[in-house]
């Protein structure tokens, strides 16, 4: 019946682009972890039920950084690809250049205005039309535990930052890997993301991350949160340097490290390996930041290839919004439906703790986008944010010096 129902939806859809076949879809994007593999081949799947082939164009990489360097030359070739998995500022980046097919009538005819939440509509829509299809909505200040080291080492659910660092102890002392983490430049920064959060509060987060002001960038607290960071450093074993995440989420299924902190893509892989969150995992809000959501949506934006939405393009878009795709994928991909209106009962504990908990932050005013996946600042300031944290994480600046090169580059690149 779901099949049935989605089928028509988007043959409602090819009527309304005006176009009469379908073709392969080529996508690009940066799925190629095992779990992330696992969800995006229910995407396959669903387009392979309307009769659509996939080109697959993986650019290998966590948080899309490569994805978007050969996203920029593929487009500088003249070589788009049909449609491309997105972050926040980089599909308005990609819309002010004009380069995104429109989606507004398919938006319409699945009454996407209604469902899609605003903070996602924000990155969604360019000068109030629809230039991108948002698949989930992922959030990043998570924590990932061991259940049974937790057990085994006495280690309670940190609630606090204390606590956090209590329980990173014991498990050094054991001499376990604490914590988990891989030495790239977007995994430094999604730890930095939930540091910040935790040491100034929201509206701390909201005028360094977002606001980018210099005052803020350049504060005490700032220096309180590099000097964290390199607190942090010292529960990271000695081969993290470039490991890729999935490989940090690894350890920590293979019982070699008690926690990652990491966006809940992590929670992909641990069930791809057969684990139960609950029994074999536990996921929790990094603390001190309980009452705060960091999120990020994958989207996929369509290039342009002509004057119209191609019919493949349509029919992408329509299934990636359809409800029961949108179940049926972020179950697998541990992220949260992008739209607000579906009963999430078949998601596991930590899917319907982060839907619940997405909701609540975006009407009590604590969602905030990250700034680690693109949803804080443009790419340009992130870029160079990326840098001092990573360099400051690897021991190259102290926390002063940290300071004072993060207010800089900002200065610079905004
Ligand atoms: C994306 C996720 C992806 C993760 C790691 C994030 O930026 O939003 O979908 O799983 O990067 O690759």
């Amino acid at each position: 019946m779901r099949r049935l129902t989605m089928t028509m939806t988007a043959t409602a859809a090819l009527m309304t682009a005006g176009m009469t076949h379908a073709a392969d879809v080529e996508v690009l994007h940066w799925w190629t972890a095992g779990g992330e593999a696992a969800a995006l081949n229910v995407l396959k799947e669903d387009l392979a039920g309307q009769g659509i082939g996939w080109e697959d164009m993986p650019v290998a990489g966590g948080g899309g950084t490569q994805a978007m360097t050969v996203l920029r030359a593929r487009v500088t070739s003249g070589n788009a690809p049909t449609a491309v998995q997105m972050l926040g500022f980089d599909i308005t980046d990609w819309a002010k250049e004009g380069a995104l097919a429109n989606l507004n009538d398919i938006a319409a005819e699945n009454g996407w205005d209604e469902v899609v939440p605003a903070a996602l509509q924000k990155f969604s829509k360019y000068d109030g039309e629809w230039v991108a299809a948002p698949v989930n909505v992922h959030s990043t200040n998570w924590v990932w535990a061991d259940k049974s080291l937790m057990d085994e080492l006495g280690i309670d659910q940190p609630q606090t930052w204390d606590d956090f660092i209590a329980a990173l102890d014991k498990a050094k002392e054991a001499g376990l890997t604490p914590l988990a983490h891989g030495g790239q430049a977007w995994q430094d920064g999604t730890l930095f993301d939930a540091v910040l959060l935790a040491t100034g509060g929201p509206d701390f987060y909201q005028k360094t991350m977002i606001d980018l002001d210099p005052e803020a960038l350049g504060s005490d607290t700032m220096k309180q949160v590099f000097d964290r960071m390199g607190v942090l450093r010292g529960y990271v074993d000695d081969n993290f340097s470039g490991r890729d995440w999935n490989l940090a989420t690894a350890m920590v299924i293979n019982d070699e490290a008690v926690f990652q902190m990491m966006g809940d893509w992590a929670k992909g892989e641990f069930l791809n390996a057969g684990q139960t969150p609950g029994e074999d995992f536990l996921c929790f809000r990094f603390p001190d930041t309980q009452e705060q959501v960091l999120f990020n949506s994958d989207q996929f934006a369509m290039f342009s290839q002509g004057d119209a939405v191609s019919d493949e393009q349509a029919a992408l878009a329509t299934a990636i919004m359809s409800p029961g795709f949108q179940i049926a994928f972020n179950k697998v991909k541990g992220s949260v439906p992008a739209r607000t209106d579906l009963d999430v009962g078949e998601l596991d504990a930590c899917g319907q703790q982060g839907y619940e908990e997405f909701k609540a932050a975006a009407s009590s005013g604590n969602l905030f986008g990250s700034f680690a996946h693109g949803h804080a600042n443009p790419a340009g300031v992130k870029n160079a944010m990326y840098d001092v944290i990573t360099a400051h994480f690897n021991g190259e600046y102290d926390s002063e010096t940290a300071v004072e090169e993060l207010v800089t580059a900002v200065e610079i690149n905004m």
